[in-house]
């Protein structure tokens, strides 16, 4: 629409006047609409004077990376490094189960990753971030409440340490605005309306040691349940859908024969400031055919469950 256009070209102005004639920017992407929105403003207005960095920490959902770079890279023309750090994250991970040590663990290891690429890529003048108005007014972000809880994943660190100074475009705006943003500039729209993934990313869906078995199981399981609520429309009508596995196993029966295996909860928040939520009443007919592909899919899990806790006091995360 047209106020959305003049907005584009207004923030592309300003960009290039933060920026300069010669400034280069660095910035991390995660696939979010955030930092996608932000990162292809940035490549409108300076082009390949911006570098995005996608960090592979191996806790993404499937294909996510390899998704990410064919949008921003391929199609969007953004100059993006991928990083694979997936080993080293899992290194750090081993036998971790408290889920705020694994918070800092991610946290820690995001910015050395992050700090090495930069190093690379040379000398920048500014950190991009995606930071929107709501996170602005509220110091605690827009997770709300619970975001006082749980340490919040950022690279604020960075700014310090290579003497960084932040640029912010879309600081001024709503998630809404930021999506008809994306709308306007030609992103798809399934990248637009996609739900928010935490930083963190699988390891607070894993509950108890996180592991490339359990990432592998959980991408599996996870990728159907999304699969089907796409399918059937249901995936609009969510703020956030997630699979979460479980540190237990249960006895079942499959063919003749007794399995003793994994249980997966589905999660889906029906929210829209992410403050506060009800479990979504989700359709009986898509909850028996995401448990049956699961089971018969995924080798390992033999029991899914439903979770119908609100927030609060529940949390939309289970970690
Ligand atoms: P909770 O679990 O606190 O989650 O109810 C509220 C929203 O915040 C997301 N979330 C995060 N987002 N970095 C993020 O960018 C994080 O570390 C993080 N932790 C939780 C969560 O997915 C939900 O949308």
């Amino acid at each position: 629409d047209w106020s959305m256009k003049g907005f584009v070209d207004e923030a592309v102005a300003t960009i290039r006047a933060t920026v300069g004639e010669t400034g280069r920017v660095i910035g991390a992407v995660s696939g979010g609409v955030d930092s996608t929105v932000a990162a292809v403003l940035m490549n409108r207005a300076i082009g390949d004077r911006f570098h995005a960095v996608l960090v592979d920490n191996g806790l993404l959902r499937k294909d996510e990376a390899v998704n990410v770079v064919k949008r921003l890279r391929d199609e969007c023309g953004v100059s993006l490094t991928c990083v694979d750090a997936s080993e080293e994250f899992l290194g750090r991970l081993a036998g971790v189960s408290d889920p705020e040590k694994k918070r800092k663990a991610i946290g820690n290891l995001f910015i050395e990753v992050f700090e090495r690429e930069a190093a690379r890529i040379g000398k920048c003048d500014f950190l991009l971030q995606g930071t929107l108005y709501p996170d602005v007014i509220e110091s605690v972000s827009f997770r709300g409440p619970s975001a006082t809880i749980k340490s919040h994943h950022n690279v604020g660190g960075l700014l310090d340490v290579m003497k960084l100074r932040l640029i912010e475009p879309l600081r001024e705006l709503f998630k809404d605005e930021v999506r008809h943003l994306g709308m306007a500039m030609g992103l798809p729209r399934d990248s637009v309306y996609r739900h928010p993934f935490p930083g963190p990313g699988l390891a607070i869906r894993i509950l108890g040691p996180v592991d490339k078995e359990a990432c592998d199981l959980l991408r599996e399981a996870d990728f159907i349940y999304l699969e089907e609520l796409r399918r059937t429309g249901e995936y609009d009508k969510i703020g956030q859908a997630f699979a979460v596995l479980l540190p237990c196993k249960s006895v079942g029966v499959m063919g003749d024969c007794r399995t003793y295996e994994r249980v997966l909860a589905l999660r889906a928040a029906a929210t829209s400031d992410f403050m506060t939520a009800k479990a979504h009443r989700m359709p009986y007919e898509i909850l028996e055919t995401v448990s049956t592909r699961i089971i018969n899919e995924v080798r390992g899990i033999n029991r899914v469950v439903y979770d119908c806790t609100s927030k609060p006091p529940g949390t939309i995360e289970w970690e």
